[in-house]
């Protein structure tokens, strides 16, 4: 997998944000099984996107944030976020956060990266779908441009849901490089 984006230490906050690696499955695992509304991939699914053996297109990448873990002295894995990119169009696959992790901005800076990475692969446009019930992701994706553009009947299950269809234009958004520290 390749990505363009350097990792970045945050020492307000003590969390970096970088591409993640295979090492990561295990902390990606346990976030995946605390967030009911991030969708739900095998291990091995999560292997192929970590290893990057996903063929040639289209491309995935996937990015971390991981923090200070007090109580093992390591370092525990807060977020994560996946895209997926095609030619001009990418979407936004996942992203999640811990839940004693949230309202800190690690949410945000996990899309600018894949929103970043896939500008620099060449996609114009990003989408993604995202259940209509869920407030918190809809607030977060429309401070990063995303606009609604209509939505599918019934798309979810356990429970049954519409889900909204959002784009971002990539090449008007702020780009991640240009974030200040925490933010
Ligand atoms: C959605 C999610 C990733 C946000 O992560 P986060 O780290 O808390 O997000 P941030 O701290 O970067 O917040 C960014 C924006 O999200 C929105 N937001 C965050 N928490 C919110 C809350 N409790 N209520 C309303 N909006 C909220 C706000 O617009 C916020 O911007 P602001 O700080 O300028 O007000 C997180 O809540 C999560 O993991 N949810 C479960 C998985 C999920 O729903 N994923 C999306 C669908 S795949």
């Amino acid at each position: 997998m390749t990505h363009d984006t350097t990792s970045e230490w945050r020492p307000a906050l003590n969390w970096r944000v970088r591409p993640a690696t295979p090492g990561d499955l295990e902390g990606i695992l346990t976030l995946q099984q605390e967030c009911s509304e991030a969708p739900h991939w095998s291990t091995a699914s999560w292997l192929q996107i970590l290893s990057g053996q996903q063929g040639c297109r289209p491309i995935r990448a996937c990015f971390v944030v991981e923090g200070e873990d007090k109580a093992k002295s390591g370092q525990l894995i807060l977020g994560f976020s996946v895209a997926c990119c095609a030619g001009e169009l990418s979407e936004l696959e996942s992203v999640a956060t811990l839940l004693s992790a949230r309202g800190q901005g690690l949410g945000r800076t996990l899309c600018r990266q894949v929103m970043e990475w896939s500008r620099v692969q060449g996609a114009r446009t990003m989408e993604l779908e995202v259940r209509a019930s869920n407030a918190v992701a809809l607030a977060l994706y429309r401070t990063l441009g995303f606009a609604e553009q209509g939505a599918r009947r019934r798309y979810y299950r356990d429970p049954i849901e519409d889900a909204i269809l959002m784009t971002a234009d990539l090449t008007t958004v702020q780009r991640a490089g240009e974030l200040r520290a925490g933010e």
